[in-house]
């Protein structure tokens, strides 16, 4: 039985910092609100001509470093981002080229909102268990401010830029136990950008290109599908809520992580939280706080992780994985 194995993890941020303070000198909100309904102080944004494929640049250098590869050993990458650099080509298609990554290679995206990573991941597990590929960078990018209204409080305070990534490769141990996928088209009218390109540019109006969200109404749907999805996965996988080390979540929102970690019995302190610092980075929200736990300690070597997101769509998955 052959597995696929996290050998490497790498982000990156981008430098400029919107505090809740600018927050409030921008739309009518409060850091005490920000702060109690969301868990978030400060978030990320791309300078002018930083664009996605530069963050997973940069997250996908650090993994590789951290796996001891170089891009030229890798044979696929998969990028989950909502924010591309162009309609086409494909941003994993530019990542792989300023990579420098060997032509040939597999490269493509995928767009699941902020379960990119989990869907970015799932795949490359399958292709590499399949014998298809042995390595594999998974990426999570995005430069979600550039969809933003400004003028609309209830999402911009959210939202932030980033990039994670890791390096999967073939292992005879585990590894990567179980993933699971999931998505519901139902309920498209509660978060999407009301335009997209197959509307045609003619009749892009005023603010059409930019993320609306019924916030209430996803909150409701995204805890009870990750308290589901997070039980499918140790069940699958034949492990249970005390087997877990940490549980490394989807970074939208505190009260919908404690929620998840409540769910599981996990205590707070076995959750890794960057919400805080990184606002909701969509799909590289995931890998971001995967790295961060990696690099300050908190996730050894031998351990049980158990990932999860829930975005837009909706979409939503689980990964159970020994580190
Ligand atoms: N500052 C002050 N007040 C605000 C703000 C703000 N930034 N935003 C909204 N409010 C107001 C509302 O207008 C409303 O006022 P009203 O009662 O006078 O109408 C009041 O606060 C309550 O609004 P709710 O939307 O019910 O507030 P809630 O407690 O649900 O918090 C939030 C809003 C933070 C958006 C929350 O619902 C949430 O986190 N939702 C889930 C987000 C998520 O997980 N998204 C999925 C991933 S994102 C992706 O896939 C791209």
């Amino acid at each position: 039985m052959s597995y696929s194995r996290i050998s490497g993890t790498g982000s990156y941020l981008p430098e400029k910092v919107l505090t809740n303070q600018y927050m409030e000198q921008i739309v009518d909100t409060s850091d005490a609100w920000i702060r109690e309904r969301t868990g978030i102080e400060e978030r990320r944004m791309a300078a002018e001509g930083e664009t996605t494929s530069d963050l997973a640049v940069n997250a996908a250098l650090k993994a590789l470093e951290a796996a001891g590869l170089q891009a030229s050993d890798i044979d696929m990458v998969v990028v989950g981002t909502t924010t591309p650099d162009k309609v086409f080509p494909s941003t994993a298609c530019i990542v792989q080229d300023k990579l420098g990554m060997r032509p040939g290679t597999i490269a493509f995206d995928l767009a699941a909102v902020c379960s990119g990573f989990m869907y970015g991941l799932s795949v490359a597990d399958k292709f590499i268990r399949s014998g298809s590929v042995r390595r594999a960078l998974v990426i999570g990018a995005e430069t979600l401010t550039r969809l933003i209204n400004w003028k609309d409080r209830g999402t911009c305070i959210i939202f932030g830029d980033g990039a994670g990534a890791v390096v999967l490769e073939s292992s005879d141990e585990p590894g990567v136990y179980a993933t699971h996928l999931h998505a519901d088209g139902g309920h498209v009218e509660l978060l999407h950008t009301p335009w997209g390109p197959s509307q045609g540019y003619e009749n892009l109006i005023d603010d059409a290109g930019k993320a609306v969200m019924r916030g209430n109404e996803v909150f409701k749907v995204a805890v009870r599908r990750l308290g589901q999805a997070v039980e499918e996965v140790l069940e699958s996988s034949g492990f249970t809520q005390s087997d877990v080390d940490w549980l490394i979540p989807h970074q939208a929102n505190i009260r919908i992580i404690q929620a998840t970690a409540k769910k599981l019995e996990l205590p707070m302190d076995q959750v890794v939280v960057t919400v805080q610092k990184h606002g909701n980075t969509s799909a590289a929200s995931v890998p971001l706080a995967l790295d961060e736990a990696v690099r300050d300690g908190r996730v050894q070597r031998g351990q049980l992780l158990l990932l999860e997101a829930f975005g837009g769509g909706f979409t939503w998955g689980s990964a159970l994985i020994r580190y």
